[in-house]
């Protein structure tokens, strides 16, 4: 097995500022409460949130979504809710990446139903070859490939997750 590059530490890191610099002028005078959704995204949340200059919360949440596209159409189990009440609130869901977008998609359809101010969602990657189910991604800092990558937060088989840059990675 080997690992290629893909996305390099520094990339990642001026990706994730630029995002920080975006989300704080798009907020600016506002709270926001920033939702992570483990495991995958809790490098990417670090960083991102101390590039955000406005006050923020910072939640985590568990959640898979069930079944398949067609029957299960963004609904997820949540192993691990948040401790806030966000109505009222604005929400940024950050996830590691969209790839069939069923995570998303039911993670925004339970906080909907929960009536926050605003919600919007931040991805550090999304693979549009694999989308079954249409999400807005309203801060997004790398489309990529239909590879299978690792690194930065997202595993393989539970390991990876510390490579400090985004690779490929090959069976071989
Ligand atoms: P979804 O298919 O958009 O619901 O994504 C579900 C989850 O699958 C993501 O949050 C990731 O944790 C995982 N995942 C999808 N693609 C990859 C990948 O290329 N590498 C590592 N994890 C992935």
């Amino acid at each position: 097995m080997s690992i290629d590059t893909y996305i390099s530490q520094e990339d990642i890191a001026k990706r994730v500022k630029e995002l920080g610099q975006q989300i704080s002028k798009d907020y600016e005078g506002e709270e926001l409460v920033v939702v992570g959704v483990l495991n995958g995204c809790f490098l990417f949340m670090a960083d991102l949130i101390r590039e955000i200059k406005i006050p923020v919360y910072v939640e985590f949440m568990k959640a898979s979504s069930y079944g398949d596209s067609t029957t299960s159409s963004g609904k997820v189990d949540i192993q691990l809710d948040i401790k806030q009440d966000i109505a009222g609130r604005n929400v940024l869901v950050v996830e590691d990446i969209v790839d069939t977008g069923l995570t998303i998609s039911g993670v925004c359809n339970d906080f909907t139903a929960r009536n926050p101010k605003s919600l919007k969602v931040c991805s550090l990657l999304f693979k549009p070859a694999r989308l079954e189910n249409e999400v807005q991604i309203d801060y997004l800092a790398f489309e990529i490939e239909d590879k299978f990558v690792i690194g930065y937060g997202l595993d393989y088989a539970g390991k990876y997750r510390e490579l400090p840059y985004i690779g490929i990675y090959n069976e071989d």
